[in-house]
């Protein structure tokens, strides 16, 4: 069975203090991941250590970072390489949320850099993608979504593809409480698997984790996560409240 995931989006929220409170509360949950599921905590930057080491070796639970920067390395002021990512040990970084996509003007082609640089530094890169409402009311969700995973995903090889999890959010779903329909989460993420399967293969395709994001609560997760092509979710506000995100944890399949 391929990867379920629960990653938690911390974002900009949270000081130290509350930040290892909350993680503290997820732990002692201690909810037993079977060997196919993970819970990822994508914190801010300053916290990447401290909330590593609060993680140690319990296994399946990982620390991911939110963002990284485009180049290896240089005169880039205030900005975190994949490359010093790798030297605290970190396995995960998300990638292209739509978030930096708005406010940072990230590009399809910049998320590319990104990406390569992250497989380079052994780093599993969290690919999300997803449509403005504008484009889901003109029902051209399919065509917004494979132009994304074209332009940055497509120059991968089947090897790192592989290695690749996706995550689909809709810009309407985001902090809006206004969660996609089972159906129309289904609907999309099989078609983002049929893309993958067109250019890599169905047996690769299959195996991909393709998370669904954008207002996942502690009462709709299970629901979600049962559909077919749903791996689990990337969590906003309800992960910053440990007995939600526990319940989101225990919600994979
Ligand atoms: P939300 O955020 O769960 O608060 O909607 C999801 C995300 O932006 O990853």
């Amino acid at each position: 069975m391929r990867k379920q995931i629960a990653a938690a989006n911390w974002k900009m929220n949270l000081t130290a203090q509350q930040a290892e409170t909350l993680l503290n509360d997820v732990l002692q949950a201690n909810i037993q991941l079977s060997d196919n599921q993970e819970a990822i905590f994508a914190v801010p930057f300053p916290y990447l250590v401290m909330t590593s080491k609060l993680v140690g070796e319990r296994s399946n639970y990982f620390i991911a970072a939110q963002n990284c920067y485009h180049q290896p390395s240089g005169a880039f002021t205030g900005e975190v390489s994949a490359e010093m990512l790798k030297s605290i040990g970190i396995k995960y970084c998300v990638v292209g949320h739509s978030e930096r996509r708005e406010y940072f003007d990230e590009t399809n082609a910049q998320l590319a850099e990104k990406i390569n640089l992250l497989f380079k530094n052994d780093i599993t890169p969290i690919f999300c993608c997803g449509e403005p409402l504008s484009v889901r009311e003109a029902e051209g969700q399919n065509a917004y979504v494979e132009k994304q995973i074209q332009e940055s995903l497509f120059h991968l090889s089947a090897d790192e593809l592989g290695r690749l999890v996706i995550a689909y959010e809709p810009i309407w779903a985001i902090g809006t409480g206004k969660t996609a329909s089972t159906a129309q989460a289904q609907d999309i993420q099989q078609f983002v698997r049929s893309v993958i399967a067109k250019k890599y293969g169905a047996d690769l395709a299959s195996n991909i984790p393709i998370l669904y994001g954008g207002s996942v609560k502690a009462n709709n997760a299970a629901e979600l996560f049962a559909s077919e092509d749903v791996d689990g979710g990337l969590v906003g506000g309800a992960s910053l409240v440990a007995k939600d995100f526990v319940e989101i944890i225990k919600a994979l399949k």
